[in-house]
């Protein structure tokens, strides 16, 4: 993206649009927002839109009526290329975005704080709504080996992200956010 202010005139919000980002290295979060995918496509009126954090865009941001930003927690804070994402268009988007709905899953090996907090301080500065608790799936990864293996998330928390997006989408087609 060039550098300056980019132009939106001609953008509309679609309120019935979730889009859902994320970012993942070795399947963990994939896996968690494919089920939040999962989740709100049982609602028949609203866009699912799901993007990896490399192929967001600002023009995405703009458009959507709600979002569900997962990560990784990587050294302490974001993994790199979600962090990248907020990069580019958190200042394009400031001001823009005021009051839309978000909800947030941190995909971490033993703890996601950091992540979260980090993820938490751009969604005020954005000032979004949190519509739900965050929440942190634990992949009890510690070791070398078991943090470079791929994931595969436990059924009880790929539950809970589908319902997280069942809530979402339905809270979106009924506007009560
Ligand atoms: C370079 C690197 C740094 C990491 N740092 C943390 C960390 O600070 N805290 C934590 O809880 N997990 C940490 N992890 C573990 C990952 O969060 C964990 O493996 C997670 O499942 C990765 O998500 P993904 O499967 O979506 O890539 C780290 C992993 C890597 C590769």
């Amino acid at each position: 993206m060039a550098c300056g202010l980019v132009r939106f005139d001609n953008l509309r919000i679609d309120m019935k649009q979730l889009l859902i980002i994320y970012h993942t290295t070795t399947g963990g979060s994939e896996q968690l927002a494919q089920a939040v995918a999962r989740g709100a496509k049982q609602e028949a009126t609203i866009e699912v839109v799901l993007l990896q954090a490399q192929n967001a865009r600002i023009d995405h941001l703009l458009k959507a009526g709600g979002y569900v930003f997962i990560a990784p927690e990587m050294l302490g804070s974001l993994s790199g290329l979600m962090k990248d994402f907020f990069d580019r268009t958190y200042y394009h988007a400031l001001d823009h975005l005021n009051g839309r709905p978000y909800a947030t899953v941190i995909c971490a090996g033993s703890d996601g704080q950091g992540a979260l907090r980090q993820l938490e301080k751009i969604a005020t500065g954005w000032r979004l709504k949190r519509i739900a608790e965050p929440t942190v799936v634990l992949t009890r990864a510690q070791k070398k080996e078991e943090i470079l293996q791929a994931k595969y998330i436990d059924q009880a928390s790929l539950q809970t992200s589908e319902e997280l997006g069942a809530a979402f989408a339905t809270g979106l087609a009924l506007a009560i956010f």
